[in-house]
């Protein structure tokens, strides 16, 4: 029986010092039930003055080979974030068999598979229930309790900080700034929250997921991906008066052994699950062809909620130290071919600024009668004095996003167009 487990941090910022907190307050309950003491060894950060008056009697360092060459820490939990170091670090740490937590979306997304496979030829493990989902448990249920089912889709509100700040600017008229702003002071929002606003975060959930939904690797990059940076309250509005409300949704479908991912600001029904989650709440449903619909929802992002999730993966891995190893596999399985987004089928809002002349109705019609698509409902306001342009909004059937594109290209060539707003997928 191992005596004690040792336990370092890399990071020690909004997620880090939550967990330390709760790692040296929970001390007795935490050895309970890993059944041996976890004792806390080294914290790197980049600047100790920062934290050591907070935490007196822990032990900070800014040298990382103070943690890589501690035979005492066994597992090292990674809250930096980013790509560089936080990688370079991880391999190290797992080529000399310690076992990692880590919460890092960026790196699990594009290194997963090659870390894991790392981690089983050393003997190590990797763990990352954080990266998905904030404190939702996701990636266990997914490498574990689901594993018999073949997953169909995965329809996710996957970032804490767009879903805080579009119910902020929907619910308190709050500006995008202000609302961004407010995501950043909560805490939500990643260090640059360039890739949060830019969808490029939830990009990065749903290929973690897809690698374990479909037990295929998702180069992020792949995935079609729009922010929420040109979502105005007018949207959320027209939005609202038509029955839908707009979510940042990450999706993917497999269809005839080919997966689309897509993730957009989307409409869905007030009459959907996925409607009533707002706030810094997420939620993923999934579709299994065993279990049917399930949904897992709760705090997407956040200190303590984040610090959840985290502490399990520390208390799991602590436990394995003491009875086995395992690792949560991102086994290969299947060769799927990843489909371009052009075949993603979806009914769409589109919003568009017009000239206030006769015609522009036909004009706009004709061209989507020339791409095969099919209008279901116009609104249209009375022109602005100022700019004498109207807001044009469209809804339309089901099409084909290849051809709703092509159909955008000749509508922003047409001259009485001012502007195309915004293009954004229904979910009914
Ligand atoms: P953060 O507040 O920016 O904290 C980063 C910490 O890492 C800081 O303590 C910083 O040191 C340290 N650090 C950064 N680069 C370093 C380097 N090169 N060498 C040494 N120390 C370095 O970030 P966070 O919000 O806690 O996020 C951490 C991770 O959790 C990210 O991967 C994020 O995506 C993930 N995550 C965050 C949330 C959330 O709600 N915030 C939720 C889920 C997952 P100093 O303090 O000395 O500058
Ligand atoms: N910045 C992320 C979000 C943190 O807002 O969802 C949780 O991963």
């Amino acid at each position: 029986m191992t005596d004690s487990v040792g336990v370092s941090l890399l990071g020690a910022g909004n997620v880090g010092a939550a967990v330390l907190s709760a790692l040296i307050k929970d001390t007795e309950r935490n050895n309970q039930l890993v059944g041996t003491k976890l004792e806390l060894r080294y914290v790197l950060v980049r600047d100790i003055k920062k934290h050591d008056k907070k935490f007196k009697d822990v032990n900070f360092t800014k040298n990382f080979n103070d943690v890589l060459n501690d035979e005492h820490t066994s597992i090292i939990v990674e809250l930096m974030g980013g790509q560089v170091p936080a990688k370079e670090y991880i391999a190290s740490l797992l080529k000399k068999g310690k076992h990692v937590v880590t919460a890092n979306k960026d790196v699990m997304a594009q290194s997963g598979s090659e870390l894991t496979d790392l981690a089983v030829k050393h003997g190590a493990s990797i763990r990352y229930e954080a990266s998905v989902g904030g404190g939702i448990p996701i990636i266990g249920p997914l490498s574990r309790d689901l594993l018999a089912n073949e997953i169909f889709s995965i329809s996710g509100i996957i970032n804490g900080t767009t879903n805080y700040m579009l119910s902020l600017m929907f619910q308190e008229k709050m500006s995008y700034q202000n609302a961004l702003l407010k995501a950043q002071q909560s805490g939500y929002a990643e260090p640059d929250p360039y890739n949060d606003v830019q969808g490029i975060d939830a990009a990065y959930k749903l290929a973690i997921l897809c690698g374990l939904a479909f037990h295929v690797d998702v180069d992020p990059g792949s995935i079609f991906c729009q922010g929420i940076s040109s979502i105005e309250l007018k949207d959320l509005n027209y939005a609202d008066e038509l029955g839908y409300v707009i979510k940042l949704l990450a999706r993917a479908e497999l269809i005839d052994n080919k997966i689309t991912c897509i993730v957009c600001p989307t409409l869905i029904s007030k009459q959907e699950p996925l409607s009533k989650v707002d706030g810094v709440l997420n939620a993923i449903q999934l579709q299994g062809n065993l279990v049917g619909q399930v949904i897992f929802e709760g705090p997407g992002a956040g200190a303590s909620a984040t610090s959840s999730a985290i502490l399990g993966d520390v208390i799991d891995a602590a436990k394995n130290i003491k009875y086995s190893f395992s690792n949560l596999n991102n086994a290969q399985l299947n060769k799927i071919e990843v489909s371009n987004s052009e075949n993603f089928i979806s009914r769409y809002y589109l919003r568009l600024n017009v000239v206030d002349e006769s015609g522009v109705l036909a004009a706009i019609s004709g061209i989507m009668s020339e791409h095969q698509i099919s209008i279901a409902s116009v609104i249209q306001t009375e022109a602005d004095q100022e700019s004498q342009t109207a807001q044009l909004v469209l809804i339309t059937h089901e099409a084909n996003r290849g051809k709703i594109d092509s159909a955008i290209n000749s509508i922003k060539k047409e001259k009485k167009v001012d502007s195309v707003v915004n293009l954004l997928p229904i979910i009914d």
